[in-house]
C-alpha cells in the first residue's frame, strides 16, 4: 500500500507513540516486538520502503521523521530488552546474595555402624571366608536349648555360672548364644560348620566391666574325625586374622558342661607383644574365648551319633574383642550412643 501525504504522516505519528508505549517481559516478547517494528517485513521497514517511493520533494519532508522513527524504534527495543534482562540478573542475584559462598561449609555429621555390629561382622567375615556360614536363633528361650540339651542338669551348680533373666518357669531369655548350636544340631545333619551371633542376657549390675545385655559370637564344627588340633588351628587362624600375623595362642584348661576337653582362649597381648603392659595386667596375654570338644553327651541330646560323628565349640564375646582390638575401656559405653564415642569408629567397617 502506498501512504499519501497525510496518511504517511498519520502513519509516523502513530507508530511513534505506539512504539514509546510497547512492553515486554521477556526476551521473546522483546523479540517479538522488534520483528513487527522493525524486522523485515516490520511496520516500520514497511513505511521506510513506501519513504522510498515518494518524490525528491516529499522525502526531504519526511526524511528526518522516519528517520527519527526508526531510530526510536530501534532504541526502545534496545531499552526494553535491557530492562527485561537486567530484572533476570536482579532477581537470580538476590537468591544469590541470601549465600555467602565464601563461607566454610558446615559439618554434616554422617552415621555409621555401631563399633558392635562391625566387629561382629569382622568375626563372621574371618569365619565365613573358611566355610562357616552363619546360623541364627531366638533370643527368648526355653530351658532345654539353653542349657537341659548342653548337658546342664537340672539343679546342677553349673546353672550358677550364668545368672538367668526367666520370662517364665521354663521360659527364659538365652544367657548365651550356645543355644543356637543345638537348635542346629537337632534341625541338621552334620557336617556341621556353623557362626551365630546374637544378644544374650544375664542378671548382673551394670559396671565398666559388665552388662546385663552383651553380643556373642558362637562357633560349631562337626563332622567325622574332627579333633582338637583342627580346634587348635581354627581359632590360632582366627587369632592372626583377628589381632595380627604376629599374634599367638595359648590354651589353658577350663571347665564348660557342654564340651570335654574345654579351655580358655588366650591370644598373645597386641599392645606389648607379649612382655606384659597395663592391658593384659602383666601377663601377655588376654582371654578371649571359650572353647572345646563337643561333649558326647550333648551330641546325643541334639539326635547326632557320637559314636561316628566328633566336633569341636567355642564362644566369644563381641564387646571383649572391641574392647582388646580398639582399646575401649567401659563397656557401658557401647550402649549410650554418645556419638563422641561412635563417631572414632567411623572408619572401622
Ligand atoms: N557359652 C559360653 C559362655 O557364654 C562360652 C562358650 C564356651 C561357648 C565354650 C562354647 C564353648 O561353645 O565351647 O560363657
Amino acid at each position: 500500500m502506498i501512504y499519501g501525504y497525510e496518511c504517511m504522516k498519520e502513519k509516523i505519528e502513530e507508530l511513534k507513540s505506539a512504539i514509546a508505549a510497547a512492553k515486554a517481559a521477556t526476551i521473546e516478547e522483546v523479540e517479538a516486538l522488534r520483528i513487527a517494528y522493525i524486522g523485515r517485513k516490520g511496520r516500520v521497514t514497511e513505511l521506510i520502503e513506501q519513504f522510498s517511493a515518494l518524490s525528491g520533494e516529499q522525502k526531504k519532508e519526511f526524511g528526518r521523521d522516519i528517520n527519527g522513527l526508526k531510530n526510536a524504534a530501534v532504541e526502545r527495543i534496545a531499552q526494553l530488552k535491557e530492562l527485561v534482562e537486567n530484572a533476570v540478573n536482579s532477581s537470580s542475584a538476590s537468591v544469590e546474595s541470601d549465600i555467602d559462598i565464601t563461607l566454610p561449609a558446615s559439618v554434616q555429621s554422617v552415621g555409621s555402624r555401631h563399633p558392635i555390629s562391625a566387629v561382629k561382622q569382622q568375626i563372621l567375615d574371618i569365619f565365613h571366608r573358611i566355610g562357616f556360614v552363619t546360623a541364627d536363633g531366638p533370643e527368648v528361650e526355653d530351658d532345654w536349648h539353653v542349657f537341659g540339651a548342653l548337658n546342664f542338669p537340672e539343679n546342677h551348680p553349673a546353672r550358677d555360672m550364668q545368672d538367668t533373666f526367666f520370662v517364665d518357669k521354663d521360659i527364659l531369655l538365652r544367657t548365651h548364644t550356645s543355644s543356637i548350636q543345638v537348635r542346629v544340631m537337632e534341625r541338621q545333619k552334620p557336617p556341621i560348620r556353623v557362626v551365630c551371633p546374637g544378644r544374650v542376657f544375664r542378671n548382673e549390675a551394670i559396671s565398666y566391666r559388665a552388662h546385663c545385655i552383651f553380643h556373642q559370637v558362637e562357633g560349631l564344627y562337626i563332622d567325622k574325625n574332627v579333633s582338637f588340633a583342627d580346634l587348635k588351628q581354627t581359632i590360632e587362624y582366627f587369632a592372626k586374622e583377628c589381632f595380627g600375623e604376629q599374634s599367638t595362642i595359648r590354651l589353658r584348661p577350663s571347665y564348660f558342661p557342654f564340651t570335654e576337653p574345654s579351655a580358655e582362649v588366650d591370644v598373645s597381648c597386641n599392645l606389648c607383644g607379649g612382655k606384659g603392659c597395663a592391658v593384659c595386667k602383666g601377663t601377655g596375654w588376654l582371654e578371649i574365648m571359650g572353647a572345646g570338644m563337643v561333649d558326647p553327651a550333648v551330641l546325643e541330646s541334639c539326635g547326632i551319633d557320637s559314636s561316628v560323628y566328633t566336633g569341636f565349640a567355642f564362644g566369644m564375646g563381641v564387646e571383649r574383642i572391641t574392647m582388646l582390638k580398639y582399646g575401649v575401656k567401659d563397656l557401658r559405653l557401647y550402649f549410650e550412643n554418645d556419638e563422641r564415642f561412635l563417631e572414632q569408629f567411623k572408619a572401622v567397617y
